[in-house]
């Protein structure tokens, strides 16, 4: 019998991808939705899209991106809650650059808690900061279907032309510069690296080495969250 107040839990396999900028966090994110059918919700995402509708929040959260600098959390959690909220998340999601406060952490505990859900697993993608900025500096996006590319790392197999859609616009992001690279870096790591304890002391980190090659790692993940999806 179902008490009053009390919500039916659910069986949402709900991840969190620790790590800096260029870590892979995109990377890995998109091809674990291939894998397991998970949503990849991007903060980072949900706020450029917000910063080209020209909406309230995305006019506040643009000079703050350029700098390299975090964006409020009042701003990132509404935006998180929201996306949450829509139907397609219900059977889990991998949060890829959220939360990346231990305020964020807070408030994630509080909007999993009304789902009647939780966080399953919390991966920190372990990277050396000097690899970053060349990852970074060398990262491309198919304007179509947003899939990730690299000059070096991933190349498209033809020269220009999306694999998985076929596109031939590519873009580059306004914060993929070596100046504001170091501001996220810095960031990260008084800001975010932090919630490498949080998760830790809640029992559900795992640590994945993420200077392998991009097959390598996605590999490990997959280990990692075949286990926790079950
Ligand atoms: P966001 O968009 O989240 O950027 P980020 O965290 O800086 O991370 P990146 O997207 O740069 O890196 P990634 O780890 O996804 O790496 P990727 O897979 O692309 O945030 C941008 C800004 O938004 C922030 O600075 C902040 O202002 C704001 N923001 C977002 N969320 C926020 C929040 N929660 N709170 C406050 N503010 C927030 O890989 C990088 C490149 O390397 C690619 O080209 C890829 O092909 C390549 N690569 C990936 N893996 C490998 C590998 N193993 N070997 C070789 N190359 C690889």
């Amino acid at each position: 019998m179902i008490m009053d107040g009390a919500k039916t839990p659910s069986t949402a396999a709900n991840l969190v991808l620790l790590g800096p900028p260029g870590a892979g966090k995109g990377t890995q994110a998109r091809m674990l939705e291939d894998a397991f059918g998970l949503v990849q919700l991007s903060t980072g995402d949900l706020l450029r899209a917000a910063v080209t509708a020209g909406t309230e929040a995305g006019l506040q959260a643009k000079a703050v991106m350029e700098a390299g600098d975090l964006v409020s959390d009042e701003i990132v959690i509404a935006i998180l809650r929201d996306r949450l909220a829509e139907p397609d998340c219900a059977n889990g999601v991998i949060l890829d650059g959220f939360p990346r406060t231990t305020v964020q952490a807070e408030a994630l505990d509080g909007l999993m808690a009304d789902l009647g859900a939780g966080i399953r697993a919390a991966i920190s993608l372990e990277v050396d900061d000097a690899a970053m900025v060349t990852r970074i500096s060398g990262r491309f996006t198919c304007a179509g279907c947003g899939e990730g590319y690299h000059d070096t790392f991933k190349a498209p197999a033809v020269e220009g032309v999306c694999d998985k859609c076929g596109g031939t616009e590519m873009t580059r992001r306004a914060d993929d510069n070596a100046e504001t690279v170091e501001s996220r870096l810095r960031a990260y790591h008084a800001q975010t690296a932090p919630l490498i304890d949080y998760y830790d002391a809640r029992g559900v980190l795992a640590r994945v080495d993420a200077m392998a090659e991009i097959d390598a790692v996605a590999q490990e993940l997959n280990k990692i969250v075949r286990q926790a999806v079950v």
